[in-house]
């Protein structure tokens, strides 16, 4: 290497993430449910990263909709999707990824080797989350192109591994590339990611605390507001599930509260769920006789699963946050400004292209190796 000439760090920031997604930073904003729509995603793909739509909770009627709002508004299709298999509309999902041959999708419980290979033939990119060592190798199994692996720390639901531990356990096991999540905000965290050998980093939390989020003010404050990790916490009583979000009344209620408290307090919730998606009372009385009938706290759970993009829109939609969940990674408290997407993701890679060059300084330095 020729050290005497100036080096470009930002190439530094090419990587497999780059070069496959089609974006100018090795940047990922991920999907969030209420939180991810069209705007999101056009200010990330402005700004040079990569944003993929929260097709979880945009309603059947809008998703193609906001779909092509963002070609409309970015001028191509260099973008993802986010979807469960076990929503209603996953099918639609599957079906205009394709139709549209968007850039990439991401799950969690992912489609069978036969709908993954579907995607394939449209050249849209699967890039599933996985929170375990074995779910990473699993997904690859069944055909990911690449993983994203979120540590503990992540926001929403979540696994009980640390991303500093299931990075570098993934990156051992896999030849796909890797992007960490969880935790991250900071260009500090993308050169680290990076090193390690990571092609990138993808973000949740930082991006909802961005004034490109559609996220009310009282809700966001709350967010801004919360200055301890250990404030936001896991708590399995919303469905069963390892879930981590702001410690606020509503959760409280929900752990407070035995499991036909919780059943109460769920079917409270589906009763207002039930005018967005047309569950019928026949259902509903169904699912509370089967309660007292059989097993009243795994019943409160399913119906609170379905529940959950309620939960969420009375935080994330209507702003009452002590009213819903408050989905977070601990990475929150050490978040002090809600910035715009393209203040946050310049500031990552400006920051992480100063710690390559500090790195990089240090060769000048006298070394003494302690290494054999
Ligand atoms: C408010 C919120 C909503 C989320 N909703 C979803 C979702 O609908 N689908 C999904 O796959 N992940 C969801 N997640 C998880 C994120 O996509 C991402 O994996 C996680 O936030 C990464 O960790 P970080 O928050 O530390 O950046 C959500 C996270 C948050 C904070």
């Amino acid at each position: 290497m020729n050290r005497d000439a100036p080096f470009d760090f930002s190439a530094l920031l090419r990587t497999p993430l780059t070069e496959a997604l089609g974006c100018r930073y090795p940047i990922v904003q991920t999907a969030m449910g209420w939180v991810a729509d069209a705007n999101l995603v056009i200010a990330t793909t402005r700004a040079g990263g990569f944003g993929f739509l929260a097709g979880a909770t945009i309603e059947a009627h809008r998703l193609e909709g906001e779909i092509r709002n963002v070609i409309a508004a970015t001028g191509g299709t260099n973008f993802g999707l986010n979807f469960h298999m076990f929503q209603e509309n996953a099918a639609q999902c599957v079906d205009l990824a394709i139709q549209y041959k968007l850039r990439a999708v991401s799950y969690g419980r992912g489609p069978d080797k036969k709908t993954i290979a579907r995607f394939k033939q449209a050249g849209v990119l699967c890039i599933p989350t996985v929170g375990a060592l074995k779910h990473a190798v699993k997904a690859v199994e069944l055909g990911a192109d690449m993983i994203t692996i979120q540590g503990g720390e992540g926001g929403g639901h979540t696994g009980g591994v640390p991303t500093t531990i299931l990075l570098p356990q993934v990156l051992d096991a896999v030849k796909v590339p890797v992007i960490a999540a969880g935790g991250y905000s900071t260009g500090r965290g993308l050169a680290a990611a990076l090193a390690a050998g990571a092609a990138g980093i993808a973000m949740g939390t930082r991006f909802l605390m961005s004034t490109d989020a559609p996220t009310p003010r009282a809700t966001l404050e709350r967010y801004v507001a919360v200055d301890d990790p250990q404030k936001i916490r896991v708590t399995l009583a919303v469905d069963g599930m390892r879930h981590r979000m702001i410690d606020n009344p509503f959760i409280r209620r929900l752990e407070a509260a035995g499991p036909l408290g919780r059943l109460a307090i769920a079917l409270k919730s589906a009763w207002a769920w039930k005018a967005q998606t047309g569950m019928s009372v026949g259902h509903m009385l169904g699912v509370l006789r089967q309660a007292i009938r059989e097993d009243a706290g795994a019943v409160s759970q399913t119906v609170m699963s379905a529940n959950q993009p309620v939960l969420l829109q009375r935080s994330m939609v209507e702003g009452r946050p002590d009213e819903g969940i408050l989905p977070s990674g601990q990475v929150a408290a050490a978040i002090g400004e809600l910035q715009s997407c393209d203040e946050l993701i310049r500031g990552v890679a400006v920051e992480a292209e100063a710690c390559f060059a500090r790195l990089y300084s240090r060769l000048d330095a006298p070394v003494t190796s302690t290494a054999a």
